[in-house]
């Protein structure tokens, strides 16, 4: 599906006939990007990078970025934009990739991709993740469709009917606050557009 995707996402995004979801997108990337605080020469992990586009103001900012992502012609597209990534073509559920990664970013990026992991599948990458490949004092800025709460997520999906995706799993804060805290992450949340958000997560001081 996403390799079917990458030859006309970027074009969608731009035009604004991506799906409903998108609203906002560079507003997200942006924040995503503030909340990131990076100086040059900073490693960068971005978690299904897609055609590029939030690497590329990494990249900007002077970071060594690396992508991860399942779609092999999304990773094409981004390495044509953007020939000083370093990609990984991995799906994020298993378990094959982190060794491939073989080092600690100072920050792990993504935005709209965790969706597709359900609650516990999300906890348990981002544990994973902040054990084993986040530099000390470092820290993830995620970026997705989200809302403040389970009723308001309750209430946009009666509001989108049929444009609900069917089987995604967007976020609540407080839900994820809360399973946050139970793996000793820090998380916190900001809404950015009426649909998405982007959550700082680090680890719990001692
Ligand atoms: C909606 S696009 C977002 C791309 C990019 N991050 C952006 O903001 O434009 C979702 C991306 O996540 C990737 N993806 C989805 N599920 C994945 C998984 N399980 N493992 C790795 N990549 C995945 C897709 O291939 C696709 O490139």
């Amino acid at each position: 599906m996403f390799d079917a995707w990458a030859a006309t996402y970027d074009r969608r995004i731009e035009a604004g006939t991506a799906p409903v979801s998108f609203e906002g997108y560079e507003q997200v990337l942006a924040e995503v990007v503030a909340r990131a605080q990076v100086t040059a020469g900073m490693r960068v992990l971005d978690l299904g990078i897609g055609t590029g586009n939030m690497a590329a103001l990494f990249l900007d900012g002077g970071c060594v970025v690396w992508g991860v992502d399942i779609s092999a012609q999304m990773l094409a597209r981004a390495q044509e934009k953007l020939p000083r990534l370093h990609v990984v073509q991995a799906d994020l559920l298993a378990d094959d990739w982190f060794g491939v990664l073989n080092q600690r970013f100072d920050r792990i990026v993504s935005s709209y991709v965790l969706h597709d992991l359900d609650l516990s599948q999300k906890m348990r990458l981002l544990a994973r993740l902040a054990e084993g490949h986040l530099a000390t004092n470092g820290w993830m800025v995620i970026a997705d469709v989200a809302y403040p709460d389970r009723a308001a997520r309750a209430r946009a999906q009666g509001h989108w009917g049929r444009l609900w995706g069917e089987g995604e799993h967007y976020w609540a804060a407080d839900e994820t606050i809360a399973a946050c805290q139970a793996i000793a992450l820090h998380c916190t949340y900001r809404q950015v557009s009426t649909c998405a958000g982007v959550f700082v997560i680090r680890a719990s001081g001692p």
